[in-house]
């Protein structure tokens, strides 16, 4: 990452520093920042929690989770960097002494640090403590320079409990201090959709209805829920991974071009297409729940037998649907987007699929083998976007067969990937929202997800109704083959 202009001092605070998150993500993030010089010159980082535990167990808890997490190897020199102003402050959430010690540590860091009384707050804390922790915060804020916060999810529960968090917010922080991660848009080959589309000519001409047929959208994983039961039961997958990181795929692919790449313009093109979509009636969305099975090569329990999760849970763990966007460039152009844990592999793929040729002169000979192009943008693993097209098969004759054209970031950048949490706290830092949700979107996000939620009252599915393993539920292929496609294999 090359930087124009470096990051401003500040205070980075870590509200829920004791959670998986911070170890596995931020912290190993905030080291490989370190570790390309990414950082401010003068930083403290602040990890808050309810967990008593003194500064040096954190410190060296978090050095533990850089050697293991950190996609760069350890060196002493960066981590003496990182750890000069860490600290932790134990604060019992929303109680007085707590914001006290918060507050005197940052003044302390102030002082010692140089980080000039500007703070980032991350805010990676469960829901019921949410309010306590945006309301401390809010209440030191005129004593501080700037202020930004990184909100995680889960943002809300459903249309209202958002509304209420935005609300919540705006109370003590403008739109433009909030900052909502969706760490799906920190990825690289997500931000290369907007690369793809806006910096070649060749795409836009034919990015619509008439030459379209459809796109599928899939974010398969591997993995279970990884002991999450007490989030993820209440979640399920529409909460979990449609309402959010789906629909942000579905809306960079369909959005217009925006004027330019700051946070107001890119945003305000998201937002239009999510409020052009309309619900899909009950036909068109598909649940799912895995059964035992066998996921590359190990046996796994059901969805059920999980810890924590109950015997006759009706929560689902897949979800695909038909979904329209109604406007002049993609009307009746379907979008199939499909989630789900336990599947066969971890992959997520953006598949555009070109309409066939109008009138191939081969057809006679070229039988099954002539599809219809398809550009795949592979989100990951194997990052990188092919294109399929037919090309004639060498000898005599006029076979034509099916082959790719293949970009693939390894082979062309011959640099690793940086990790979205990286990407995506060094823009707060900056103060650059482009890659964050806005107030508009989560909340067009929730409406889209609560009007599907309400017409599963009446749902009568059978769980479980896939294998661990397996593509996923029947009903998800039955949903496409009645329009005579299919899946991609994945
Ligand atoms: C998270 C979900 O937001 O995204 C997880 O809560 C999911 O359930 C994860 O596993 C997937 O992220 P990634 O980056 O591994 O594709």
């Amino acid at each position: 990452m090359q930087l124009a202009r470096r990051p401003e001092s500040c205070a980075i605070v870590i509200f829920g520093a004791t959670g998986d998150l911070t170890r596995r993500k931020l912290i190993p993030a905030l080291y490989s920042l370190a570790y390309r010089n990414l950082l401010p010159h003068h930083f403290a980082i602040l990890g808050v929690a309810h967990t008593a535990q003194t500064s040096a167990t954190f410190v060296a808890t978090m050095k533990k989770a850089v050697k293991q997490h950190a996609r760069d190897p350890f060196r002493q020199d960066v981590w003496d960097l990182l750890s000069e102003g860490m600290r932790y402050v134990e604060t019992e959430f929303g109680n007085e002494d707590g914001n006290d010690r918060v507050a005197e540590a940052l003044e302390e860091v102030d002082a010692e640090h140089g980080t000039a009384g500007n703070r980032l707050y991350y805010l990676a804390v469960p829901p019921k403590t949410f309010t306590d922790s945006v309301t401390e915060i809010g209440e030191r804020r005129h004593r501080e320079g700037w202020v930004r916060l990184i909100v995680e999810k889960p943002f809300g529960h459903d249309l209202a409990s958002a509304c209420a968090l935005n609300d919540l917010l705006h109370h003590w922080f403008r739109e433009d201090e909030i900052f909502r991660i969706d760490h799906y848009l920190g990825k690289e080959t997500v931000q290369n959709m907007l690369a793809l589309r806006f910096a070649n000519g060749i795409f836009e001409p034919v990015w619509n209805r008439q030459f379209i047929d459809h796109v599928q959208i899939t974010v398969a994983e591997a993995m279970g829920i990884e002991g999450r039961a007490g989030f993820y039961e209440p979640a399920g997958a529409i909460r979990d991974v449609f309402q959010n990181h789906l629909l942000q795929l579905l809306a960079l692919t369909a959005m217009e071009p925006p004027i330019d790449f700051t946070a107001d313009a890119v945003r305000t093109e998201k937002v239009k297409v999510l409020k052009s979509m309309h619900t899909p009636g009950p036909k068109s969305v598909v649940r799912g729940q895995y059964g035992a099975g066998f996921v590359e090569g190990l046996e796994v329990p059901s969805y059920r037998e999980e810890d924590g999760v109950s015997p006759d849970s009706l929560t689902e763990t897949y979800i695909a649907a038909k979904l329209y966007v109604d406007n002049w460039r993609w009307a009746d152009t379907p979008f199939y987007v499909r989630a789900g844990k336990r599947l066969g592999r971890r992959e997520t793929t953006i598949a555009i699929q070109f309409k066939q040729a109008p009138h191939p002169p081969f057809e006679a000979i070229a039988g099954d083998d002539l599809r219809p192009n398809v550009l795949l943008i592979q989100v990951q693993p194997d990052e990188g976007v092919s294109l399929a097209i037919g090309a004639k098969v060498p000898g005599a004759g006029m076979t034509i067969r099916t082959v790719h054209m293949d970009f693939l970031y390894g082979g062309s950048f011959r640099t690793q990937l940086p990790e979205a949490y990286e990407r995506l706290i060094l823009d707060c830092l900056l103060g650059d929202a482009a890659l964050f949700t806005s107030e508009d979107e989560v909340e067009e996000q929730w409406k889209l997800v609560d009007s599907i939620v309400g017409g599963w009252a009446r749902d009568r599915t059978n769980f479980p109704n896939y294998a661990s393993g397996s593509p996923g539920p029947k009903a998800a292929d039955d949903l496409i083959r009645r329009d005579a496609r299919s899946w991609r294999r994945h």
